[in-house]
């Protein structure tokens, strides 16, 4: 069984191929050129499914508290920082939500709003997956024991099995679609 540091920098390396269609998408709007209304759509589900309900809930509901029980520091540290990362994330993404579903009903002028609240989702979790891959994830492995890493790897598990079985295969799938379809 991969550890679960190995299985968040995985899901990371997902993410990216989505964030990477993403930015593929936003230069086309910004040409001035039609995207397709369920390209949109379908990049925002896989952005709050698989990235903030599977992903950022395994870090939030288990990684998280499994450090600061080995006393990384939670306000004024790296993890108070990560969480109010994902929220300020919530946030874009809500605002992306809305967007699309206005550009899907014809409202072309959404799609500005769309690009810029994708600008702002891209260049926070660039730099937050960055901080995590180099700095949070280390600091896991040095201080998680082995017991700890399974256990972890464990409640992922069971985070997968409560989201439906072949969930996070499907979206793994999906980021690769749409990355080879828009990424630029
Ligand atoms: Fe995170
Ligand atoms: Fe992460």
């Amino acid at each position: 069984m991969p550890g679960p540091v190995e299985i968040l920098m995985h899901e990371h390396r997902i993410i990216e191929r989505a964030l990477r269609a993403l930015r593929g998408v936003c230069q086309r709007f910004e040409k001035g050129e039609a995207v397709p209304a369920d390209v949109p759509v379908r990049l925002v589900e896989f952005i709050q499914t698989f990235a903030d309900r599977c992903h950022h809930g395994k870090e939030e509901k288990h990684l998280f508290p499994a450090l600061e029980e080995r006393g990384v520091p939670r306000d004024g540290g790296p993890i108070g920082v990560m969480l109010y990362e994902h929220e300020l994330g919530r946030g874009f993404v809500r605002e992306m939500a809305e967007a699309a579903s206005a550009y899907a009903r014809g409202e072309s002028a959404a799609a500005a709003r769309f690009v810029n609240a994708a600008q702002q989702y891209m260049d926070l979790l660039a730099q937050h997956i960055y901080k995590e891959d180099n700095v949070l994830f280390q600091i896991a492995q040095s201080v998680l024991d082995a017991p700890a890493k399974t256990g972890l790897a464990e409640a992922f598990e069971r985070e997968e099995a409560a989201l439906g079985l072949g969930t996070h295969e499907q979206y793994e799938t999906l980021a690769g679609e749409l990355e080879r379809a828009w990424a630029t």
